[in-house]
């Protein structure tokens, strides 16, 4: 018997390349406001929610807005990010991503995702993955964004599993975080050097042999006992 009964994936920078869209969304709405924006800068933002990420870009410009423009501000950065969503198939989906769910699918290992997006189920339909998830957690549904980890209890919770029997695939420094918060067990997707707090870091899913992966796992995994 498995000790790993389900797989929880965050999705942008795990299951496609979206920090690129937001990239370009809030670059035009940070230069409209006065405010240069980098990419660096957009490295800080991942994992973090739309609301916090507007937040920090107004801080590191040095502009004030009242609170009740905020909202505002986010929702045309959201139009001008649904622009290139909108245009995405199942090419963008991260190589290896979908062999990956097919063998956790064909083990009988639960699938879930658990991200700050609120277009999370939107994407996930978009790139023909929507499917695969028994549980989607979304941005729209937590109250606290990752380093908390409320986004992977709510998904393991609804998938019917304990947290330690969870493994959680993420690429934000704050997500593993939030991973390892809630008891599980944390894979990061990446560089060792931002991930290294993971149980396991792996740079991507391409040329992995997924036996092996879970495995590895399996191991890093204590048994739960009844
Ligand atoms: C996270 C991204 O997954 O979702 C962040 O890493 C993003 O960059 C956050 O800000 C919220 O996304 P959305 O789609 O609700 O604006
Ligand atoms: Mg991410």
């Amino acid at each position: 018997m498995l000790n790993i009964k389900a797989c929880i994936f965050d999705l942008d920078g795990v299951i496609v390349d979206t920090a690129k869209y937001h990239f370009v969304a809030w670059r035009r709405l940070a230069n409209e406001l006065g405010i240069d924006f980098t990419e660096k800068e957009n490295e800080k933002l991942k994992g973090v929610s739309r609301a916090e990420s507007l937040n920090l870009i107004l801080e590191w410009g040095g502009v004030k807005i009242e609170n009740e423009k905020r909202e505002q501000l986010t929702d045309r950065k959201n139009e001008w990010y649904l622009e290139h969503i909108q245009k995405m198939n199942e090419e963008e989906i991260l190589p290896g991503v979908k062999l990956l769910l097919d063998v956790l699918k064909e083990k009988g290992i639960k699938i879930g995702l658990g991200s700050a997006s609120k277009n999370a189920p939107m994407i996930l339909k978009q790139v023909g993955l929507f499917d695969y998830f028994e549980t989607i957690v979304d941005g729209g549904q937590v109250t606290n964004s990752k380093p908390h980890p409320e986004v992977f209890l709510k998904g393991a919770s609804y998938l019917g599993v304990l947290p330690a029997q969870c493994i959680v695939f993420e690429d934000a420094e704050k997500g593993v975080d939030a991973a390892l918060g809630g008891g599980m067990l944390a894979v990061g997707v990446g560089e060792e050097e931002v991930l290294g707090h993971a149980h396991y870091v792996i740079p991507d899913f391409k040329n992995l042999d997924y036996d092996v992966l879970l495995e590895i796992l399996e191991e890093k995994m204590s048994p739960i006992k009844n």
